[in-house]
Parts: structure tokens; C-alpha cells; sequence
């Protein structure tokens, strides 16, 4: 993954060599002299630049304090449009922006190097869909990622049946196992942080531009083989009439939590028409997801659902759920069944939108028995994946979950995701190998460094053995705080080290 032989523009010299490092050919002038800066100007606009790579806000003020003292603002602007502009910090963005011009990339990292190799991953993309976008008359000035619409030359879910991703659902062989990370997008990314801004994050939940613009923004930085649509599972609770709050530093809260078999029969039918911000998200985001990519939905599983419904919040013993579960089975039953048909029809509603595959959370599970969960789960869960839309592969995820598998397995899914307290090999031998696997680094591996997230990703792929059906994953989400790049460092080991020689 690198620049390809485009030329890449650079006011400062001392990226030249970066440049060539990642395969681009730096277009380099001096930033301080006048003269530099015009002919740096006559080359953005009479050359085939494709990139541009400006790394301090004075860099942005001499191009343009030169273009307007010798007339050329407009046939810098044009040029500009065409190009994949990176921007090495929030100050350099902010002045591109007051030009109304887009920024492309921007790192999490800083410094010119980070800029330098981390454009060189995106670049080929970006200049190919901002060239094809300006060539169909979209006016890239300010514009977002899901603004741009692939156009396709066959059926879009035709290309992507032939990802690596569904192949692995499917368990037939490919060229390199794909890998998608759990939290893909969110806080830990500093671009997140940005778009999302001081919204509420169930505000920006439900809105689809925004979700939209997120799950794409996930790929296009991390280069992972599939989407996973920007949402939550709780949301889903509200229409049954449940208070959902995102407190800050608390995570969500319900704030009237139901602890009585009365309190079921009060609860409203969740319509899957309630959550149509999702299924507008979808329908946003697949025409400019790149070709090659499916985008996978989801939901929470009941007992999950149900976890948040009767605690409260998250809970470190699940005191309330097993007392109302144990000591009144009917009303935990009627709950379950209710949740099990609103997760139902708004998977279905997603499958119908266009996601290419659905994932079940049930996060919690795993603080139960394996015969608890097959008396009060399985039914629910196996209600879910019997009445799904055909044709779309199920993932089918826990945590803590070891000694659930076969239950979990049982009660369906195609891909069953995997944690990191589990060993691979052993759990995949456990299932006998006739259902696809996803897993299962340990999430916290990422705080590491880039030289020991490759050898645990090297160890977990040792453990599929090279198998049809594996998934790489993590064992839960990503953590706040994890460093962008060791995340984008693990994406390229797991693709390295996990190609067919
Ligand atoms: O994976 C992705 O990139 C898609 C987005 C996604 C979110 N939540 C976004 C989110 C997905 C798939 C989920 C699922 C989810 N939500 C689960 C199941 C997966 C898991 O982690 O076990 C659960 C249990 C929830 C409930 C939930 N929502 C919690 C516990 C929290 C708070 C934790 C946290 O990270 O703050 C949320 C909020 C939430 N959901 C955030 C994000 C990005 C953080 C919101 C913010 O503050 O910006």
C-alpha cells in the first residue's frame, strides 16, 4: 500500500525522501521565497498532481497569499478540487476549510511522517473516487465521504459475495483471511471525536448522514475488508418504553429499569419501524462504501438486551437479571420472546436496507451457566436465526462465552465470534470445525507496540491454521485510548502475514 508513482506536493523538502520511501514522487519548493511558491503554484495546476500534503498552516497562507498577488486563486482552487489534500493538524484543516476546500486526511498522529504514511495507505483510493466524483459533476469543495457514489459496472453485491469477508462466512477458501475490528469506529479516533463534536451521542445516532460518514470513515482509515454500520444496540429499547441516557464517563443508563413480571406486560411492541434512522443510515452508506466492501448490521441479543433493561446499566454480578430470570421464569420468558421478535424484524429491516451480513451481541451472556443459557437463551436466540431473511450470513458473538459455544453454536449463526480468554484452535476443534470462526486478539494488545501486536496477530492466525472460515478479530472492542496507528498496524500485519503464499 503505498503512493503508486503519483506525484505528491509538498512545500516542505524534508518529505521528499518520505515520499519516495512509500513509492509517490514528491513535487517539492521552497515554502519561504515568493518565487518557490509560484512555481509550486504552476505545478499544482499545470502538472498531474495527485496528492497534496501541506504540513503547516503557513504553508496554506503562502499559497494563497501567492495565488491571489499573481491572479490564480480560481485555477488553484480547481486544481485543488481533483486532488487528495492531507493536512498534518486541526489548524492546517480549519484553513483549508476557510478556503471551502475538504481535507481528505488528517492523522491521529502528528508530524509530517505520520501525514506522509499514513495519506500513502489512502491515496490511490482517494485521488480515484475524488477524480471520479469531480468527473461526474459533484462539487467536492466542502464535500463528505458519503457524498461520493461508486458507480458500478456489475451488480455492487455480485463484487462483494467475492470478498474475502463473506467467502470466510461461507467457509470457502481466499486469498488472505479478511480481518474487521469490534468498535471500529469511535472514540479512541481523534477524526471521530471531531465529527461527532459536543452531539449527544444518541442525537448522533439518529442521524444517518452522520452514522453514515463514520462507518465509512472507519474503512477508509483502518483498510479493514468489511463495515460494520456506526450504531448501538440500545436504542432499541426505547419504543418499549425504556429511558436510555448516555451519561458521560458512566456509559448508558435505563433510567426505569424493569424488575417485575408486571412491568413486562406494560412494555410496548418495539416496531422495527421505530429504528428507520438506521435503515436510512444503510441505505446512505452503501452506495459509497468502495465496491469490494459489505457492510455488516446488527443487534443486541435478548439476554443482553435484557441485561440493560432490568439492571439498569452495566453490572458486574447481573444480581437482578438472574433473580428476576429465577424467580419469575413466565415473565422472563414473555420478555425474552418480545425482545427476540423486536431483534427480529429489525434485522430483517436491515437485511431488506441492503447489509451484506448481521451480527448478534449478546455481550453479557457469558456470566451465565451453560444450563441456565439453554433454558433461558437458546429458545430466543434460536427464534432469532430461524425467522432472519435467507441469504445473508449470521455472526453470532459473546464474551466470556468459553464454555457456551456449542449452546451458542446450536442456537445459530454462521461465524461465531470468538473472545481472548478462548483458545482458538481448541474452541474451533470444539465446534468441530463445520461453522466459520471470528476472533480473537485481545483488545488490550493494541496499547502495546506495533512489533508485539504482529506477533500476537501472527499467533492467533498460527491458531486457525490457515483454515477456510476464519474471521480476524478482536475478543471485544477496541478500547478508548488505543493509538490509531497500532490499530492500522495491526490491519496490515493481519493482511501480510495472513496471504496465501
Ligand atoms: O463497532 C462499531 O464500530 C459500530 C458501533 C457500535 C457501537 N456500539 C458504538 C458505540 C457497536 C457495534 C456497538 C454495540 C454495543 N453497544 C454493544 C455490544 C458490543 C460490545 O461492546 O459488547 C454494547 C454492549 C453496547 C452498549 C453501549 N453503548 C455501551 C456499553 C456504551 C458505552 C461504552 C463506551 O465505549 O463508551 C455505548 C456507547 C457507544 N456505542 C459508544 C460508541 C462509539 C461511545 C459513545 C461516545 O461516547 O462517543
Amino acid at each position: 500500500m503505498d503512493y503508486n508513482g503519483l506525484q505528491v506536493a509538498v512545500l516542505d523538502p524534508s518529505l521528499g525522501d518520505a515520499i519516495g520511501a512509500c513509492g509517490g514522487k514528491p513535487v517539492v519548493s521552497g515554502p519561504d521565497d515568493a518565487e518557490g511558491v509560484d512555481a509550486f503554484l504552476d505545478r499544482l495546476a499545470g502538472e498531474d498532481i495527485g496528492v497534496l500534503l501541506l504540513t503547516e498552516p503557513d504553508q496554506i497562507r503562502a499559497l494563497f497569499g501567492r495565488a491571489a498577488a499573481t491572479g490564480r486563486v480560481e485555477s488553484l482552487l480547481d486544481a485543488v478540487r481533483q486532488m487528495a489534500v492531507g493536512s498534518a493538524a486541526p489548524a492546517c484543516t480549519d484553513l483549508w476549510r476557510s478556503h471551502h476546500l475538504s481535507v481528505d486526511y488528517e492523522p491521529d498522529g502528528t508530524g509530517g511522517e505520520a501525514l506522509v504514511s499514513g495519506m500513502a495507505r489512502l491515496a490511490g483510493y482517494l485521488v480515484n473516487k475524488k477524480r471520479t466524483a469531480v468527473d461526474g459533476g459533484v462539487d467536492t469543495s466542502s464535500w463528505q465521504r458519503i457524498d461520493m457514489r461508486w458507480h458500478f459496472e456489475s451488480d455492487p453485491y455480485g463484487t462483494r459475495g467475492e470478498s474475502a469477508f463473506l467467502q470466510a462466512c461461507r467457509r470457502e477458501k481466499t486469498d488472505y483471511t479478511p480481518v474487521w475490528l469490534l468498535r471500529q469506529a469511535g472514540r479512541y479516533q481523534r477524526a471521530y471525536r471531531e465529527l461527532k463534536s459536543d452531539l449527544d451521542f444518541l442525537d448522533m445516532c439518529k442521524t444517518p448522514e452522520l452514522t453514515a460518514e463514520i462507518t465509512l470513515m472507519a474503512v477508509e482509515r483502518l483498510g479493514v475488508d468489511a463495515a460494520i454500520l456506526f450504531a448501538d444496540i440500545l436504542p432499541l429499547l426505547q419504543p418499549m418504553g425504556f429511558h436510555l441516557e448516555y451519561v458521560t464517563g458512566q456509559g448508558p443508563v435505563i433510567h426505569n429499569p424493569i424488575r417485575t413480571g408486571r412491568a413486562v406486560d406494560q412494555l410496548e411492541e418495539a416496531e422495527p419501524e421505530s429504528q428507520h434512522f438506521v435503515y436510512e443510515a444503510i441505505r446512505t452508506v452503501l452506495p459509497a462504501l468502495p465496491p469490494h466492501i459489505p457492510l455488516i448490521g446488527f443487534s443486541g441479543a435478548p439476554f443482553t438486551l435484557a441485561a440493560y433493561a432490568i439492571e439498569g446499566q452495566g453490572s458486574r454480578d447481573f444480581r437482578h437479571v438472574k433473580t428476576f430470570m429465577h424467580s419469575d421464569p413466565a415473565a422472563w420468558h414473555a420478555f425474552m420472546a418480545r425482545l427476540a421478535r423486536a431483534v427480529t424484524g429489525y434485522l430483517n429491516e436491515q437485511i431488506e436496507a441492503g447489509v451484506h451480513a448481521v451480527q448478534l451481541f449478546d455481550s453479557w451472556v457469558g456470566c451465565l451457566s451453560p444450563d441456565d443459557y439453554r433454558t433461558f437463551v437458546l429458545p430466543h436466540t434460536g427464534y432469532i436465526f430461524a425467522h432472519l431473511r435467507p441469504g445473508v450470513p449470521s455472526i453470532h458473538f459473546g464474551v466470556g462465552t468459553g464454555s457456551l459455544l456449542g449452546l451458542m453454536r446450536e442456537a445459530g449463526g454462521e461465524v461465531i465470534g470468538l473472545d481472548w480468554r478462548v483458545d482458538l484452535a481448541e474452541a474451533w476443534q470444539n465446534l468441530e470445525h463445520d461453522v466459520a470462526v471470528q476472533g480473537n486478539l485481545d483488545p488490550m494488545i493494541l496499547f502495546s507496540s506495533p512489533e508485539v501486536i504482529r506477533k500476537h496477530a501472527a499467533a492467533v492466525l498460527h491458531k486457525a491454521a490457515g483454515r477456510p472460515g476464519h474471521i480476524f478479530n478482536l475478543g471485544h472492542g477496541i478500547l478508548p485510548g488505543t493509538p490509531e496507528d497500532h490499530v492500522i498496524a495491526l490491519v496490515d500485519a493481519v493482511h501480510e502475514l495472513g496471504s496465501v503464499r
